[in-house]
């Protein structure tokens, strides 16, 4: 008897991947206030094997217990009303996983209250936009409950595909899919703007648009791509009415917030995302440019593109790092037993940041077969030195031409400072002490004493 899906929400995201579960032989039952666009998607579906209601009471009715129903519409409060509905017309041992952008808080939360009503419950991140959806997203699930064979299933027989398996994840927690997801996004920003900082190098490179999307296309031969890098090529050597795309688009960018999630959860932590918190702010300060009488001008500079090449790998292997640091950090913290291998795998295909380097780091975790942390690998701090000098070098071309590099530098300096044997620290301490008593450790010590400064 083949199986059967009910969806909330049939937005962009949710029609997709009810088609993908259609295309994969699964009855889809959707939910949808507008029966034209239940219709529409019934018509465009091609295995005549998708049903829709416009009533939720009807829509749960026609879906056999026990139901997997997957919620598909914007997180906050649309997920939160929709869910809360959906409890009262489930029965125990149902499960209502949530397919939205949820920050991992509001997963764990709605998980315990589907617990109290014996309905499981999934935080399921969706990573790969609508074509991702469409044909093979990266899923990151997080449950306190076990998941049925049948839905894990259903849900393998959509996602992205790997020369390793299934590109989902299954992690112990409510909101530990979501935590994964809202890394992966805060990661994504990060990369995106290294990509916006290289353009601007090229761009006062006097490199054509083109020379600088052949530069990006190059980097697919020598096994140091990116989904965003491929389509960073393809962006800007679009042309439209003669002119390119590019060229006319307004240089402000905007965010729905989950990179901001990542940064704000990073500093509730006490955590170093500098990278990522520098691409988050990037994007705010887009909307504060020439604020002052003069407007400057960066000056011409040339370019070793072999060096820039290797910038744009150190800084995105510097931020992957301190991503990968976080999440094991919140996994330490909550006991979570999240496995990075698991984590890179869950990556490898159908998300935004899917990547050689991805590939890369996944490949050295197989060779040594470890649960030590990123940062107790030599190989990959290998990758990291091999690479310095010419991170360095652009650093220093960029400061002379006053170029702006927030996350390519922030990446150099988080490896400095987590590595360097100096850290200028101690006069913090001593100043805090000094004008507010506030106490420092001598070396060796773990007493906090108060010196006497005057
Ligand atoms: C994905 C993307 C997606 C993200 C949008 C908007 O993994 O498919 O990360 O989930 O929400 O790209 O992101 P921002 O508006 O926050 O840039």
């Amino acid at each position: 008897m083949s199986e059967t899906i009910g969806i909330v929400g049939i937005g962009v995201m949710g029609r997709n991947i009810a088609l993908n579960f259609s295309d994969n032989d699964i009855n889809v039952v959707v939910f949808n206030k507008s029966k034209d666009k239940i219709d529409d998607l019934i018509h465009e579906g091609s295995k005549k094997n998708i049903s829709g209601f416009t009533s939720l009471n009807e829509f749960v009715k026609n879906i056999e217990s026990p139901r997997n129903i997957l919620l598909m519409v914007p997180s906050g409060e649309a997920t939160n009303s929709v869910a809360e509905e959906l409890l009262d017309l489930l029965d125990h041992d149902d499960v209502l996983i949530d397919g939205g952008n949820s920050f991992y808080k509001d997963s764990l939360e709605l998980g315990n209250k589907c617990k109290k009503k014996k309905i499981r419950f999934v935080g399921m991140g969706v990573s790969g936009g609508e074509t991702g959806a469409r044909h093979g997203p990266a899923l990151m699930l997080g449950t306190g409950d076990n998941i049925p064979e049948n839905l894990l299933s259903m849900i393998k027989s959509i996602s992205a595909k790997s020369s390793y398996g299934d590109c989902v994840g299954v992690y112990k927690g409510y909101g530990t899919g979501h935590f994964i997801k809202m890394l992966h996004n805060g990661i994504e920003y990060a990369e995106m703007q290294i990509l916006a900082e290289i353009y601007s190098i090229l761009k006062s490179s006097n490199l054509s648009n083109i020379e600088i999307s052949n530069f990006f296309e190059s980097l697919k031969e020598k096994n140091q791509s990116s989904y965003l890098i491929e389509i960073s090529s393809e962006i800007i050597k679009k042309k439209t009415n003669n002119e390119y795309l590019i060229d006319t688009i307004k240089p402000v960018a905007n965010n729905k917030g989950t990179g901001k999630l990542t940064v704000e959860t990073s500093l509730e932590s006490n955590f170093p995302l500098p990278s990522i918190y520098e691409a988050f702010n990037a994007r705010v300060e887009s909307h504060f440019q020439k604020i002052w009488p003069k407007v400057t001008h960066s000056k011409n500079l040339n370019v070793d593109l072999n060096k820039i090449e290797n910038t744009i790998y150190f800084a995105r292997l510097s931020t992957l790092i301190q991503g990968i640091l976080f999440i094991e950090h919140f996994s330490n913290k909550e006991s979570l037993e999240i496995k990075i291998p698991e984590v890179l795998q869950n990556w490898l295909a159908g998300c935004i940041i899917r990547s050689d380097l991805l590939k890369d780091i996944k490949e050295i975790y197989e060779e040594i077969s470890t649960d030590s942390s990123i940062v107790e690998i030599e190989e990959i701090q290998n990758q990291l030195e091999e690479k310095l000098d010419d991170i360095k070098t652009t650093i220093n071309k960029a400061v002379e031409s006053q170029i702006a590099l927030p996350v390519i530098y922030s990446s150099y300096n988080w490896y400095i400072n987590s590595s360097n044997n100096f850290n200028p620290s101690s006069l913090i301490q001593a100043q805090r002490d000094f004008f507010g008593a506030h106490m420092v450790q001598l070396l060796n010590e773990d007493e906090f004493i108060h010196l006497d400064w005057v």
